[in-house]
């Protein structure tokens, strides 16, 4: 790198009033200073200080508080069937959802960009063995999900997957290694959403992990808007006819991919954004809740809704921040596709956190105080954006148990449960003997609901103990 370069970047970080980030430099040997210098490069210091100082300028009736004081339940909500009429109307909706993937017009997008910090596991979290049985991956789990919904309606499900700067190589990899789970790679692409500096949260000055390592970290699963933008892939979306996007996270292997059901309510109630909703088991469990704010529906974040407000009850006493998000949804591809075009700007979300980084001597420090902002877009917030937001409600033993700790709720011995028992149910809807088998998990590509069952027969009484039916009990 030249002098002028260096010179260069020592201008623009100096306007920032960043050029501490160089402040190691005699010590780097060249590779080093080629990384650092890059790492800046892709930083917009810009965004950054408008956001260091934005905190100032927010409107105080869109703080999160402000916003949760006005907030009422959604009111643009399809609850759990409970009525005839209820089941018909359901049933409806599948046959919509059933055409819209005859037509291949549903694609998927899973987003894996995280870094799983609260589980602890060393890679991306997606790679971990959750299958009761099978030890399947939550990639494998959800990719053959995606396999056996495309076959029965006769038309692959392009799938996209959102990864980051951790996650991207060794996602790949494991994909490539797996065969990409039986789906055709052509049907696959991957795209990497963007990073983001942590900063001091007294200074607003950017962390240095390392002396040549700036503390970044991903820019949060609403980076997915730029990202699938300036990656070409909602244009390749379009390409394929793609009009419906079905979203969900990687942690959650009850999730329903693709669920006919969820993308006929969506179509039929001409909605931009749909999302599919859980009654939260307490006020205070950690998701986010779907609310109606000045009549169009958001979700608000758990981290933002303020304590006094958790429990808060409506004059005919139902819970205002009850429908808890799964964080799955229904996006229109064209809704996107306008709001990247248009340069619409998801805003970022600021949370102290502890963040591990060089102290004064130039020492890696592990924090015992939150000492930094980390910025995340939540790409939830398309729902007041695009306006016209849909809920759906979902019973959480069928669709939600997230793999998100190491131990307790939500850990992988809790979410091995749920499916031991969501498949274990399916069974004994459809008639079949489960015997002392236990766990039991059932691989999508045999049936991905106790209808599927309905018509199968096991050959021989299963024996006691572990019983995984995969592709080979069909033959
Ligand atoms: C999330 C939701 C919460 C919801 C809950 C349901 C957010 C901010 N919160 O909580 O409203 O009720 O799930 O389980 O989404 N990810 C990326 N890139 C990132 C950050 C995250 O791809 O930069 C992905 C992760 O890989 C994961 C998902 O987003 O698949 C969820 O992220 P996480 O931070 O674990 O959210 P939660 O706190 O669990």
């Amino acid at each position: 790198m030249s002098a002028n370069e260096l010179e260069a970047t020592l201008g623009r970080l100096r306007a920032a009033g960043q050029e501490h980030l160089l402040q190691y430099w005699s010590e780097l040997n060249s590779d080093q200073r080629a990384s650092l210098l890059q790492q800046i490069s892709a930083i917009d210091f810009d965004r950054l200080a408008a956001l260091w100082s934005s905190v100032e300028k927010l409107d105080p009736q869109d703080s999160p508080a402000a916003k949760a004081a006005r907030a009422t339940p959604p009111s643009k909500i399809v609850r759990v069937p409970r009525t005839e009429a209820d089941h018909a109307a359901r049933a409806a909706a599948r046959a919509i959802g059933e055409q819209l993937l005859r037509e291949g017009k549903v694609g998927a997008i899973l987003v894996a960009g995280g870094e799983g910090s609260r589980l602890g596991f060393p890679h991306p979290k997606g790679m971990f063995p959750i299958g009761p049985v099978s030890g399947n991956s939550l990639y494998q789990m959800l990719a053959e999900q995606l396999l056996a919904r495309g076959r029965r309606s006769g038309r692959p499900i392009p799938y996209c997957v959102m990864t980051s700067d951790a996650t991207d190589a060794p996602t790949q990899a494991f994909f490539q290694r797996h065969d990409w789970f039986g789906v055709d790679p052509a049907d696959i692409r991957f795209f990497r959403q963007g990073i983001m500096p942590a900063v001091d949260r007294h200074t607003g000055k950017i962390l240095l992990a390392r002396k040549h390592e700036l503390a970044l970290n991903p820019d949060g699963h609403g980076g997915m808007l730029e990202a699938l933008h300036k990656s070409g892939t909602l244009d390749w979306l379009r390409e394929r006819g793609v009009e419906c996007l079905y979203y969900h996270q990687v942690d959650n292997p009850l999730a329903r991919v693709c669920d006919p059901e969820f993308l006929g309510f969506h179509r039929q109630l001409g909605a931009s954004v749909t999302t599919k909703c859980v009654v939260k088991a307490t006020p205070q469990e950690k998701m986010g809740a779907l609310i109606d704010v000045d009549g169009k529906t958001e979700i608000i974040e758990y981290s933002d809704l303020p304590k006094d407000q958790v429990e808060r009850l409506t004059p005919s006493n139902e819970a205002v921040f009850a429908a808890g998000s799964t964080a799955i949804h229904v996006f229109n591809r064209d809704v996107l596709e306008h709001l990247s075009a248009s340069g619409s700007e998801l805003p970022f979300h600021r949370a102290v956190k502890k963040v591990k980084c060089l102290d004064e001597a130039g020492q890696p420090t592990e924090p015992t105080v939150e000492n930094a902002i980390k910025y995340e877009r939540f790409i939830f917030d398309v729902l007041p954006l695009a306006g016209n937001g849909l809920v759906v409600e979902a019973r959480r033993h069928d669709e939600f148990c997230p793999l998100k700790n190491a131990t307790g709720e939500f850990s992988a011995e809790h979410v091995q449960r749920s499916l031991h028992a969501l498949h274990a149910g399916w069974l004994a809807e459809a008639g079949i003997d489960a015997g002392a088998a236990h766990p039991i998990e059932i691989s999508p590509l045999v049936a991905l609901g106790a209808d599927d069952l309905k018509n199968w027969k096991p050959k021989s009484p299963f024996p006691p103990g572990p019983l995984y039916l995969g592709p080979q009990a069909n033959s």
